[in-house]
């Protein structure tokens, strides 16, 4: 997806064929973005070709740890970025930075065409009513701030119930929690630990059947599958744009218009006023109610092509490509003694991220031998303690796959994964020889594992074995 072939400002986003344009030379900011109708991108149809993404993300081909290729299966702590994302970033301030919806020049015109064609965009992805329903906050988090529980619940006295999860991490849906004195019920639309995707749709229903609000925080869900809000019937959808190939400080709150109004502002000050006088202030509509100061346009143009990139690749592509390596990965640990998945041991409503433990080997130990190979995980409890809890589990290791990431991947994650487990068998035995490192998948030949480290590289066996041998 390198060619140069197509004109710039020729091409209207939503008459691309996809299967014929190159996904990174669609110019993104030139298109009045708010007048793109709603579902008519069509899906790409032809085979997912990952080197063809690959090519899109030049942060993909550099090296790490000595010269190994970046192995990156971290995307649910944040994704990474193609070119057209960077470029819309950077064309909006070469060319047309300003202040949003302050300006009377032509380049604050600009700046809020981009602004709102960017809040357009992300309408239009999540099937949303009107682009009014978008409210761009900082993050995820900030989002669902704006709709809070367990701090409400302390403040007000409410009471926090919750579903329990399973053995196998779904989550037991058990409709007695909810009552006529239910006000929000809050669910996850794919969990970040267990890839668990519980049924939204239900849960809705639910909370619905007796007043309450319903909200689901989409940061795993939106950038990994379709998600339609009209569809699942949510008042409130919390997602960040840094995990969706957009970058990092822009996050969404979805609701429905009239949810919205029924909220007050969250922070005051320019951007949001309507009437001021000393003794009072009146406030906007949303979602200007919700955006007090200089909107961050840079963001929103990073945001709006990122949008334009997934929409392009469809979205069911993107769910298909997940499934294919997350069944492959379930494999791969499966296959490896002494790994436990935490979560489904099947792809059925289950998305692209896997944690596991591994016996007798912390994952903090597993992620270090895994990065000296060049592959990228998270370890601890993901933001999700009562999770693990309820897991049995102190911490655990978890690869989250995104559009880029191949099957030779995830070899090498479960190649790291045996040879951490070799590794820490040699340091317990205090004094064998560690294993010789891998040579499957991406990294086949390449001087990998401590023994191929540069003088300056601490090799994490003297900090491994202080630790195992305590
Ligand atoms: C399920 C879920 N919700 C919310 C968040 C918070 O996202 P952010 O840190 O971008 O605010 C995360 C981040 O990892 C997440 O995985």
């Amino acid at each position: 997806m390198t060619s140069e072939t197509v004109p710039l400002n020729t091409v209207p986003v939503n008459t691309v064929p996809v299967n014929t344009v190159p996904v990174n030379t669609v110019p993104v900011n030139t298109v009045p973005l708010n007048t793109v109708p709603l579902n008519t991108v069509p899906v790409n149809t032809v085979p997912y070709d990952v080197e063809a993404v690959r090519g899109d993300f030049p942060i993909l081909t550099r090296t790490v740890r000595n010269g190994k290729p970046l192995v990156y299966l971290d995307s649910g702590a944040t994704s990474q970025h193609p070119t057209v994302v960077l470029d819309a970033e950077r064309e909006y301030y070469e060319r047309h930075n300003a202040a949003a919806h302050r300006g009377t020049h032509l380049l604050g015109e600009e700046a809020t065409e981009i602004y709102e064609g960017a809040r357009a965009k992300v309408a239009a992805f999540l099937g949303a009513a009107s682009p009014d329903e978008i409210v761009f906050t900082k993050s995820a988090t900030e989002s669902t701030n704006l709709v809070p529980w367990q701090q409400l619940a302390l403040r007000t006295g409410a009471t926090l119930r919750w579903f329990k999860s399973l053995p196998d991490g779904r989550l037991d849906v058990d409709p007695s929690l909810v009552t006529s004195r239910t006000k929000v019920v809050a669910v996850t639309g794919q969990s970040n630990v267990t890839g668990v995707i519980p049924p939204v749709a239900e849960i809705g229903e639910l909370a619905h059947s007796v007043g309450a609000l319903f909200l689901v925080d989409g940061a795993q869900s939106v950038p990994h599958h379709p998600v339609s809000v009209a569809d699942l019937d949510v008042d409130f959808l919390a997602f960040s744009g840094h995990k969706m190939l957009g970058p990092l400080g822009l996050g969404v709150l979805y609701g429905k218009y009239a949810a919205l109004d029924a909220l007050p502002p969250f922070l005051t000050g320019g951007s949001m006023i309507e009437v001021v006088r000393m003794e009072e202030t009146t406030f906007l509509p949303p979602p200007a109610r919700f955006e007090p100061g200089v909107p961050a346009v840079s963001l929103a143009a990073g945001l709006g092509a990122a949008v334009d990139y997934l929409t392009a690749l469809g979205m069911e592509n993107v769910a298909a490509h997940e499934e294919s390596l997350t069944a492959h990965a379930l494999d791969a640990l499966r296959a490896i003694d002494g790994v436990r998945i935490l979560g489904p041991d099947t792809t059925k409503d289950r998305g692209g991220t896997v944690a596991f433990e591994v016996d007798g080997v912390h994952a903090h130990d597993v992620g270090q031998v895994l990065d000296e190979l060049g592959v990228a995980i998270r370890t601890g409890h993901h933001c999700a303690w009562p999770l693990h809890r309820s897991l049995g589990c102190q911490a655990s290791n978890r690869a989250s796959f995104y559009i880029y990431n191949t099957p030779s991947e995830v070899d090498a994650l479960a190649d790291g994964v045996r040879y951490a487990k070799q590794f820490f068998k040699a340091v317990l035995a205090r004094g064998d020889d560690p294993p010789e490192p891998p040579g499957a998948g991406p990294m086949k030949g390449k001087d990998i594992g401590p023994a191929a480290q540069g003088p300056e590289h601490q090799p994490p066996s003297s900090r491994c074995r202080r630790h195992y041998a305590a």
